[in-house]
């Protein structure tokens, strides 16, 4: 029955969030390599809201290219008179909707879409509550809203922390500030709020209020506590930054990966891990990335935009940035940073390079020190290492440069122009002897030394 109501999602974020002490607004502060407000984004779209609206109050340049690209609209509160006038700003934006109406929070990110279904499934529901409300017990209730509701979940008051007596205050029953509301209920709802209050702001709770002075009930349901934390500093950051890894481990260890240490393992929104993947300690997962099955990765790596083919070697201590794509059973050693840069199943590079923009061939063996000059300083240009090439150990190729299949470049060699297939290239210096003219050379300054007195 409600996947025959439209759905749209107003999201709260016009509060100053004084608190973060940032230039970036609040709502924009990523968790998991990924704004706050896009993972709410994310969840919106997943239950399939047709249409959001994001009130911001400061700092709406920064926010409307993200909401834009989720096909959501920003609209502005200024000032900012509470949180029932903030809804209010919405009226235009969803005029001519008729549906229900979510009501979140751009700092309460990580309510799920399972959530956001129940609280449509109880709007929907026989007794067709005014307003359903999102509360938690959360350990310690802070300044939160409570809630006095009756044993079967309906509201019979809700009460700011500033304006609650001291028994309101007892009780555990805390408003998330998250709701459900019809359209056709919330828009003359808000129209008849005030600001008679200890903060002399319009209140969003007060329309529960209001709908029962129309005989109209409204009622709660509850979630944990976590799941509807708010995010108001740079700590509270941090810890939900710490409880979304702490899942994302384990849904990686699920999923078939071996942590050693997952406490040090640090995961992006999007990262991909398959079977028998192995992940050595202090590893950090950027966007972007996606291993396949039986990869390693072995301690003190870096690794953002890159794909890692199955049964690959990455590190210990190796860096991959985005374009990187290791192929099946690869090997990418200690202190080896690639980007830009496709490596052919089996090919190894296993100690000290820097491979950029470029192609290498299956089997191709890239030598210690190996570095790839891609970039003169003005533009970058690609280099191309054919199927089991061998490069010696420091050499620098300089692109845009080829080296054909099964080619061999002598160590320390300086490579400028392209190299046919299975030839050797030489590019240093010849190597010249004086037989005997160290031991000479030994004898006259030891010699010399003694003249000196030293
Ligand atoms: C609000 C609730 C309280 C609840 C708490 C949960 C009201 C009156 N109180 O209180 O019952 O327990 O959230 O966190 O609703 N905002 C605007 N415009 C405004 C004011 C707020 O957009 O004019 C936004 C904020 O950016 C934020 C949300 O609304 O996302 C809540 O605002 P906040 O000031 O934190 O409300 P609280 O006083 O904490
Ligand atoms: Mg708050």
């Amino acid at each position: 029955m409600n996947a025959a109501r439209p759905l749209a999602a107003i999201i709260l974020a016009a509060g100053k969030g004084t608190r973060m002490k940032s230039d970036l607004h609040k709502v924009l502060h990523p968790i998991a390599g990924r704004p706050m407000l896009e993972h709410l984004l994310a969840s919106v779209e997943e239950i399939g809201a047709e249409k959001v609206a994001v009130v911001v109050g400061s700092g709406r340049e920064q926010v409307e290219p993200l909401v834009a690209r989720h096909g959501g609209v920003v609209v502005v509160q200024e000032p900012q008179l509470g949180t029932a006038h903030a809804v209010q700003q919405a009226q235009a934006a969803l005029a001519g909707f008729e549906g229900d109406i979510l009501i979140l929070y751009g700092d309460t990110p990580f309510v799920t879409a399972g959530t956001m279904r129940r609280m449509r499934e109880r709007l929907g529901a026989q007794d067709a509550p005014a307003v359903v409300v999102v509360a938690s017990r959360p350990d310690d209730p802070k300044q939160y809203g409570r809630i006095l509701a009756a044993a079967d979940g309906t509201i019979e008051k809700m009460v700011e922390h500033k304006d609650a007596s001291a028994e309101e205050r007892a009780v555990d029953l805390c408003n998330s500030g998250l709701m459900a509301v019809r359209a056709a209920d919330l828009w003359p709802l808000l129209a008849r709020v005030g600001k008679d209050n200890a903060a002399g702001e319009y209140y969003l709770p007060d329309i529960v209020m209001l709908a029962g002075e129309d005989g109209r009930r409204s009622a709660v349901i509850e979630v944990d506590a976590g799941e509807v934390e708010g995010i108001n500093s740079r700590a509270e950051l941090a810890a939900q930054e710490a409880a979304w890894q702490r899942k994302r481990r384990e849904r990686a260890m699920a999923e078939g990966a071996t942590l050693v240490a997952p406490e040090t393992v640090w995961f992006s929104h999007d990262t991909e891990t398959g079977r028998d993947v192995l992940v050595e300690p202090n590893v950090v997962f950027g966007p972007g990335v996606r291993v396949a099955d039986r990869a390693t990765i072995r301690a003190f790596s870096h690794i953002e935009g890159a794909t890692i083919g199955a049964g690959a070697e990455i590190g210990p201590f190796a860096r991959l940035r985005p374009g990187a794509e290791i192929g099946e059973k690869a090997k990418i050693g200690n202190f080896v940073e690639v980007k830009k840069a496709r490596l052919g199943p089996g090919a190894k590079a296993n100690h000290l390079s820097y491979l950029g923009d470029a192609e290498i061939g299956a089997g191709a063996n890239i030598g210690a020190g190996t570095i790839t000059c891609n970039y003169d300083g003005f533009l970058k240009y690609p280099t191309v290492i054919g199927e089991g090439a061998f490069i010696g150990s420091n050499s620098a190729l300089v692109a845009p440069v080829t080296i054909g299949a099964g080619a061999i470049v002598g160590a320390g060699s300086v490579v400028t122009r392209d190299v046919s297939a299975d030839a050797l290239a030489l590019a240093r210096g010849e190597q010249r002897e004086r037989p005997g003219w160290a031991a000479r050379f030994r004898a006259a300054m030891s010699a010399k030394k003694k003249s000196l007195g030293k």
